[in-house]
């Protein structure tokens, strides 16, 4: 079973992705994480963020099972992720590896922005999960300042809608749902009734 997951940043999408790994015993990617590696990699050689081809060897040697999400969380990682991930060849080489991972036993869940439509067109359920562009800047201030971070909700607002705008209007792959998506907004939802619904949509198909 293949479950795919799409949507803005601070949508949900992650945690609801996890929980669902765990509910239904699949493996779990946050295909971000993918992104956020190979621009740390970028950032930490010093190499341009728009030499394409320089970033594209970077994105090759991404290990799949070395991601690790607290290193990769910072705002500036995010920022550099998706300046890379409008590049076609960076793309192609992480979605490659994304596939590998999605159609290894048992199954998987993976999120991020063009699981349905690009990576696993044939998933056997989708999932596009939405919130607020308030909501999300809320929850990702409340996020970082719990983890000791002082964060400016205006300034993550700014980046949210800056990282979106980008996201969604690039060329190859744009966050978007896919035509067979089922659309979860979570906007007035805790994560428990976030939880519950999606689980109902898995099991109701
Ligand atoms: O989900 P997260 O915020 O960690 O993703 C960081 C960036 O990676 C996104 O803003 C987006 O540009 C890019 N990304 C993507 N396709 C995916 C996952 C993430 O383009 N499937």
């Amino acid at each position: 079973m293949i479950i795919a997951i799409d949507g803005p940043a601070a949508s949900g999408k992650g945690t609801l992705a996890r929980r669902l790994a765990s509910h239904f015993s699949l493996r779990h990617l946050d295909t971000g994480l993918t992104y956020r590696a190979a621009a740390a990699a970028i950032l930490k050689q010093g190499v341009s963020l728009e030499d394409e081809a320089a970033a594209t060897d970077v994105a090759s040697k991404v290990d799949f099972a070395a991601l690790d999400r607290a290193a990769l969380s910072l705002h500036e990682i995010g920022e550099a992720a998706s300046k890379i991930a409008v590049m076609p060849s960076v793309r192609r080489v992480l979605v490659e590896g994304q596939r590998r991972f999605a159609k290894t036993s048992p199954g998987a869940v993976l999120d991020g922005r063009d699981i349905g439509t690009i990576v696993c067109p044939d998933a056997d359920v989708k999932l596009y999960v939405t919130a607020s562009p308030q909501v999300r800047a809320r929850r990702r201030t409340d996020e970082l300042n719990s983890s000791g971070i002082t964060a400016d909700r205006d300034a993550i607002h700014a980046d949210l809608v800056r990282r979106d705008e980008r996201d969604s209007t690039r060329s190859d792959s744009p966050l978007r749902p896919a035509d067979d998506a089922h659309l979860l907004d979570t906007s007035k939802m805790d994560i428990e009734t976030a939880v519950r619904k999606a689980v109902g949509i898995v099991d109701s198909l």
